[in-house]
């Protein structure tokens, strides 16, 4: 993997590094002239240079929390992260976010390198937070290696986020393919289609491939798929981010220590 080989050599820190770029403040005044190119970086042709002044400007000035936000005391919230969370899940979808049981999963492959993806949630319960996949998947293979993940949610009509962490289990077969069978056929022929983070020799193949799923699984609605699991990420950790106007967001942590919850604030 050449690519990726060289990648590594160039930003062994990726993330760390982009924190302290001028422009990722939280939105810092407007500047005259444009930033200078970073050292080292190709020469720009100016029809470029412009398109990436137009793209600063553009992600300087959108907003966050600028809409009224709900209030969350903490003082107020349950033992359990559970009820809370399914509160603010419900509350997200009755202020309009769309897709609210969307998520970010994350996780990391056997030499720690993370990856994240959208996934959405399939239940929230004493077990913990469910989600389906191919075990073939980059995410299954990563799973298998290191059994632990890291989900997110983000409801920007309410500005709040949720972060759930802990080890992931895989539930068996009979399970897996009931909550599959539960789904719509939509989603059993996304699942029939199978081979999921293969590369992909062309869009006709996936046409193909996916005509005839649709069809079989229009015709056999309990169509096996033997690679489909559903993961159970038992929580460890779960945190409630309410944001607030004046940035005095509030994050409540639940950590589970000895078999019981505690609860304390984050500084934001
Ligand atoms: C809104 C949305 C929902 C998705 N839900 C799922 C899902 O439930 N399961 C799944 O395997 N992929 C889902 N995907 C596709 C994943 O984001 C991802 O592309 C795919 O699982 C392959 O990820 P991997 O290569 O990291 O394993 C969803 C994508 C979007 C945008």
């Amino acid at each position: 993997m050449p690519f990726r080989a060289s990648f590594a050599a160039r930003s062994p820190a990726p993330c760390a590094h982009r924190r302290t770029l001028p422009g990722m403040t939280d939105h810092p005044a407007r500047r005259e002239t444009p930033d200078p190119a970073p050292a080292g970086s190709p020469a720009a042709h100016p029809a470029d240079e412009d398109g990436a002044r137009a793209f600063r400007e553009l992600l300087r000035g959108l907003r966050v929390w600028d809409t009224e936000l709900p209030s969350f005391d903490p003082a107020a919230a349950p033992d359990d992260p559970l009820p809370l969370f399914r509160q603010w899940l419900r509350e997200a979808a009755e202020a309009g976010v769309t897709e609210p049981h969307t998520m970010t999963l994350a996780t990391a492959d056997a030499a720690g390198a993370p990856s994240v993806r959208t996934l959405m949630l399939h239940d929230a319960d004493e077990r913990g937070w469910h989600f389906a996949s191919h075990r073939g998947s980059r995410k299954g293979r990563e799973l298998r290696a290191r059994p632990r993940a890291a989900l997110g949610f983000y409801w920007p009509a309410v500005g709040r986020q949720v972060r759930v962490c802990g080890p992931v289990t895989a539930a068996g077969p009979e399970e897996s393919a009931a909550d599959l069978h539960h789904r719509s056929t939509g989603a059993l022929a996304a699942a029939l289609v199978g081979r999921q983070s293969e590369v992909l020799g062309s869009v006709e193949e996936l046409a193909r491939a996916s005509e005839a799923a649709w069809e079989r699984a229009r015709r056999e609605p309990e169509a096996p798929v033997p690679s489909w699991t559903l993961y159970v990420l038992h929580p460890e950790e779960v945190e409630f981010f309410q944001g607030d106007a004046q940035r005095r967001h509030v994050r409540l942590n639940y950590r589970r220590e000895g078999g019981r919850w505690v609860r304390e604030l984050l500084w934001p």
